[in-house]
């Protein structure tokens, strides 16, 4: 008997602790930034837990303590931490900073543009104290050493260099000696690399002796090699024009530039009738010598048989060859010394 109410006694206490094991608050999920002062595990109805904020965040509103209720669960968190900010950082001089925000955690990666090179820290991050972890870098002038300087050639600065530096972009153009030809890069300047632009090769180059030309003659009649940039002039024998340059140079290539032509004169190849030559009519047997220049005009007239008038056409001389118009009918002898003055270019002009 006195062993039953021992082992319903015992079954009591068992059950009590049972249920009130049931009804205790475990660990609370906290938002970001925010902690417990005391990492306790269980928390037994109507206790309460104080919250604080983790390094780095600041109290940003809401109440400081949440109770464990009757039923086992945690009061709403309004408690709010905030990340601290860091001071917005300063753009730094030939490079960029890129964060995306500037809160405890945060970080700025620097680069440098192309040609600079990062001297310090290329990272840096908010600190729980508000401060980045390192200084901004400095983005320092990628540097050549002397350009290099061919044979026969010069180099010309863009500027007055300072000693031997040279810093990335620094350039000049370089020249050639007297009839040299320059072959390659005419510009030379201190890449991002901190090498120099490959230099040009300064090479003689000569033409071969001037050949003549049709209907000219060279001036300066010197039948040797020349070498580039060297001139040599043609002319044109007389009543023959020149059409091109009169001075040719040696090229580049090794060739001399285009020469002239000599374009030949013409004549009017009609016997009978009368033109019009520089501004004045003549007879064609007046028109001595029968000749009319390269690219020159000549005008014959024709007859409008409707309107019985008379009308000039002009025609060009074009290398030795003179068209005469279609509409010139050349008169016979009779009609020619006899009845002159019934001519289309004796008559009216329309
Ligand atoms: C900084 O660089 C790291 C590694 O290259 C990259 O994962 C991160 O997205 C970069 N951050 C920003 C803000 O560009
Ligand atoms: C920073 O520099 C290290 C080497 O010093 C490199 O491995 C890393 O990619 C760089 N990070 C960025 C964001 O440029
Ligand atoms: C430059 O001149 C020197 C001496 O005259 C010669 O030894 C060298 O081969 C030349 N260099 C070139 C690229 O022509
Ligand atoms: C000359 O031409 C005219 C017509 O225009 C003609 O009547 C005459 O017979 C011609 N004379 C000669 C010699 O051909």
């Amino acid at each position: 008997m006195r062993l039953r109410v021992y082992f319903l006694l015992l079954l009591e206490v068992s059950l009590h602790t049972a249920v009130s094991s049931t009804i205790k608050c475990g660990r609370p999920s906290l938002p970001s930034g925010v902690e417990r002062k005391v990492l306790q595990r269980l928390y037994e109805p109507g206790e309460d837990a104080v919250l604080s904020c983790a390094p780095g965040y600041l109290h940003a509103g809401g109440s400081r303590v949440i109770v464990c209720s009757n039923t086992g669960e945690w009061s709403t968190i309004t408690f709010k931490c905030a990340p601290k900010s860091c001071p917005p950082p300063d753009d730094i001089a030939h490079g960029k900073a890129e964060f995306s925000d500037i809160v405890f955690t945060s970080t700025i990666n620097y680069t440098c543009d192309e040609g600079y090179i990062l001297n310090g820290m290329n990272t840096s991050s908010c600190m729980h104290v508000g401060k980045w972890s390192h200084p901004p870098p400095v983005c320092e002038s990628v540097r050549c050493g002397l350009p290099p300087i061919p044979n026969y050639s010069q180099i010309i600065f863009d500027k007055k260099p300072v000693g031997n530096i040279f810093e990335f972009g620094f350039g000049g153009r370089y020249e050639c000696g007297p009839h040299l030809v320059m072959f390659g890069n005419k510009r030379a300047f201190c890449q991002a690399n901190g090498r120099w632009t490959e230099p040009p090769e300064c090479r003689p180059v000569f033409c071969p002796a001037p050949t003549e030309i049709p209907n000219g003659f060279i001036t300066l009649a010197v039948k040797r090699m020349h070498s580039y940039k060297e001139r040599v002039k043609y002319g044109c024998n007389v009543n023959y024009v020149m059409d091109g340059l009169s001075e040719v140079e040696c090229e580049k290539t090794g060739q001399w530039s285009a020469k002239p032509v000599c374009r030949a004169p013409c004549t009017v190849n009609i016997e009978r009738g009368r033109i019009l030559h520089n501004a004045q009519k003549k007879w064609i047997e007046d028109f001595e010598p029968n000749r009319v220049l390269h690219s020159e005009y000549v005008a014959v007239y024709c007859l409008n048989e409707e309107k019985e008038c008379g009308y000039p056409v002009a025609s060009q001389c074009v290398d030795g060859s003179l068209k005469i118009p279609e509409c010139f009918k050349e008169p016979n002898v009779t009609n020619y010394q006899m009845w002159s003055g019934s001519l289309p270019s004796e008559i009216d002009m329309c």
